[in-house]
């Protein structure tokens, strides 16, 4: 019998076909499943990434909030294009803190997942005001609001209880002082920037929108995009990955 014919068995019966199919869907399924139970976590630990604080929580809820999402993904995908113009790829571990994740694949504007520290707030707060300002062609629409609105201090804690329960290492105290610290990372100089520093020592402290008599959602905004892409000191992995 030539291969061929013995391949007839399969087409000729559909019952022993199914069983072929059976067989092979099986041992695919396995060589994807098996590894998981055995693997200690599928994302790898990456040092840097630490949990959000409570002012860019907000800013990321408002992000969230007013759709940036539907023209920005927050994924830099491992091919060249993406490499040369925004950087290294994005890690697991860069949202493993993100609950929903921001990845997305609509992309009407470029890419944030890198775009902390690429601009100056002042930059971010005229554009976000008014894309056009900065950007003549841009097709943004303008958030001049979130200047005018203060930011609300009385659920934060809250959030970061519910962000606990999915797996956020929040400390006690960093739930209980949630508001205190939300008002400290865009006031500096006060007791609360202070206490705010002591954790959350990686974060950034700034009067983010250049308005010092309160805490609008424009800061929240502006120190969430300022973090973006930054807990990770890419300069190690450039190095030895040798990707480019
Ligand atoms: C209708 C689609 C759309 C929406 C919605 C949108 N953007 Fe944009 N965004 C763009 C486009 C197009 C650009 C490129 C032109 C420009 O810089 O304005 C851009 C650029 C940007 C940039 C500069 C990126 C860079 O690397 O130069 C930032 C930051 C940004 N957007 C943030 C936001 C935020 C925050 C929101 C939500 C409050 C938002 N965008 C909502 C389309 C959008």
């Amino acid at each position: 019998m030539s291969l061929w014919s013995k391949h007839q068995i399969f087409e000729k019966n559909s019952f022993i076909l199914l069983i072929g199919i059976l067989v092979m869907v099986a041992i695919g399924g396995l060589v994807e499943i098996a590894p998981l139970f055995y693997l200690k976590s599928t994302i790898e630990e990456t040092e840097g990434v630490r949990p959000y604080t409570p002012l860019e929580l907000v800013g990321r809820n408002i992000y969230i909030r007013e759709g940036c999402y539907l023209c920005h993904s927050q994924m830099i995908r491992p091919m060249r294009d993406e490499l040369e113009r925004y950087g290294h790829f994005s890690l697991a571990a860069e949202s493993m803190y993100d609950h929903p994740f921001q990845w997305g694949s609509k992309r009407t504007g470029p890419d944030l997942a890198r775009v902390g520290g690429k601009y100056s707030d002042d930059w971010h707060v005229g554009h976000l005001t008014d894309p056009r300002s900065v950007v003549p062609a841009s097709i943004m629409p303008g958030y001049p609001f979130l200047s005018e609105a203060r930011v609300d201090t009385r659920d934060i804690a809250d959030h970061l209880k519910a962000n606990v329960i999915v797996g956020v290492p929040y400390s006690q105290e960093q739930v209980d002082d949630a508001a205190r610290d939300l008002i400290g990372q865009a006031t500096p100089d006060t007791d609360a920037a202070d206490e705010f520093m002591e954790r959350y020592p990686t974060a950034l402290v700034r009067d983010f929108d250049g308005n010092p008599k309160y805490v609008t959602e424009m800061d929240a905004l502006v120190a969430y995009l300022q973090m973006l892409g930054t807990m990770v000191d890419f300069s190690i992995y450039d190095d030895k990955a040798n990707l480019r």
